[in-house]
């Protein structure tokens, strides 16, 4: 199946380059602090692969983590031509693939990490494999990716008649699959999947779960970020990290 580029539609990139997070980096992300603690003790000298980068403000953090090089890959050429612009490290290479297809170097990674961009694969079960196959032993892959509780009806908040948040409907939770939705344009396709489905696939690559987050946020980021508040009412973000075996 053809992965959706929808990154590089115009209408689509225009709205997504004006998000916060896309104009103020992980400062402006609800799930880094979370995100964090997936991560690696220590990075110094890793080698890492970023697997979506979109800007790259995680291959850059990586580096600035002590990470020695950073591979990191992404369909939308839009996307890359900006990562490449915010930064000039040579240690980070971009690469244009689509992740259905990639197939990264074995043995060659102590940290894969992916954003928010594995939903948008059908299958996320060859790729665990690549993954578990590209990581050291003793390695670690750590993703994000949108809560299947967000993902499963495809509706978005319902709401009353004078426009407050009344519920978010979860329905076909076990229905797998595809979901059109509109974000900042018509027809962005994203795949539910349950929980029990990604966990089971790294178990299937043979990693071990080291740690699983529902980011929650705190009174005092909730004052700075009012808008994060809604967040705390269903989860949007589902944070995994599993490690490859010691050897
Ligand atoms: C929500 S953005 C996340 C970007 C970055 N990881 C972050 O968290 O800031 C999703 C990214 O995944 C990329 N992407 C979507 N489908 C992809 C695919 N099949 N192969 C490679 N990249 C893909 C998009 O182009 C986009 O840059």
């Amino acid at each position: 199946m053809c992965a959706q580029n929808i990154y590089d539609d115009a209408g689509f990139y225009a709205g997504y380059a004006k998000l916060p997070r896309s104009e103020e980096g992980l400062r402006a992300v609800y799930e880094w602090p979370a995100f964090q603690r997936l991560l690696p003790a220590s990075l110094e000298g890793a080698r890492v692969l970023d697997l979506g980068c979109g800007f790259g403000a995680y291959a850059r953090e990586m580096r600035a983590r002590g990470a020695a090089s950073v591979l990191a890959v992404d369909l939308s050429e839009r996307m890359l031509e900006e990562a490449r612009a915010r930064s000039s490290d040579d240690a980070i290479t971009y690469v244009r693939a689509s992740l259905e297809e990639f197939e990264p170097e074995r043995r060659a990674y102590d940290l894969v990490l992916s954003t928010l961009t594995l939903h948008y694969l059908p299958d996320v079960a060859p790729l665990f494999r690549r993954v578990a196959a590209a990581l050291v032993p003793g390695g670690r892959f750590a993703f994000s990716v949108e809560h299947p509780i967000y993902t499963a009806a495809g509706l978005g908040w319902q709401t009353a008649p004078d426009g407050t948040i009344q519920h978010w409907p979860v329905d076909r939770y076990r229905d797998e699959g595809e979901r059109r939705t509109r974000w900042f344009v018509e027809g962005v396709v994203k795949y539910h999947r349950t929980i029990e489905t990604y966990v089971n696939a790294l178990i299937a690559a043979g990693l071990s779960i080291a740690r699983l987050e529902e980011p929650e946020t705190t009174e005092e980021v909730l004052a700075e970020h009012p808008a994060w508040r809604e967040d705390r009412r269903r989860p949007a973000f589902l944070l995994i990290a599993a490690d490859a075996p010691r050897g």
